[in-house]
């Protein structure tokens, strides 16, 4: 059973989905911590109402390897799985948990990846750009921004009534839908 930490910085409905799943299928794994680096964030509410510890944690924390480590292994950490955390993770991280930090983005890398590319700027951007096609990528963290070996993508239609708002809802029912199984098929077999 794998001990899963989620690194979010927002609302946190991915967060909560993840928690949920979690709890309905306790052989695969549990999300043992919620790190955070926004203190009035809503995936802070969101994981104590669902009993889950959580952490805030400031920019020079998330930069320390010995506070960061030891944080991870008082959770007996195994796993990290980024949900809308907007900070960047630091190299000692990425070397300590190798193929074991994988991120959700909203598009369809490398499209509307890279720098400025979170959150609504990439629905906005998709929109401006007139694509017929938008998505979810489930990626392993390395080094480079947005740039580890891709896990798995699932695509939606935009069509021209489409506005951020609405790519927005179909992206999120996208990420509902296969976020917690692919860490699951992934990373708990
Ligand atoms: C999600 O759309 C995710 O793809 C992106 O940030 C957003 C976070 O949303 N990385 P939420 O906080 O899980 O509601």
């Amino acid at each position: 059973m794998k001990k899963i930490a989620i690194f979010a910085s927002g609302n946190g409905s991915n967060a909560e989905n993840i928690i949920r799943y979690f709890k309905e299928n306790p052989q695969s794994a549990e999300v043992a911590l919620v790190i955070c680096n926004k203190p009035q964030a809503g995936v802070l509410y969101r994981a104590e109402k669902l009993g889950v510890p959580t952490a805030v944690i400031t920019k020079s924390e998330l930069n320390d390897s010995v506070f960061m480590l030891e944080l991870l292994q008082q959770h007996s950490v195994d796993l990290i799985v980024l949900a809308g955390f907007l900070q960047m993770i630091p190299a000692f991280l990425i070397n300590s948990y190798r193929d074991k930090i994988v991120n959700i983005h909203p598009s369809l890398l490398p499209a509307f990846g890279g720098k400025g590319m979170f959150g609504r700027n990439v629905h906005e951007a998709v929109v401006a750009a007139g694509v017929q096609e938008t998505g979810i990528t489930i990626h392993l963290v390395t080094e480079k921004y947005d740039d580890g070996a891709i896990l798995f993508q699932a695509k939606t239609d935009v069509t021209h009534q489409d506005t951020p708002d609405s790519v927005e809802t179909k992206i999120h029912s996208l990420e509902k839908e296969y976020f917690p199984q692919i860490i699951e098929k992934f990373f708990c077999k």
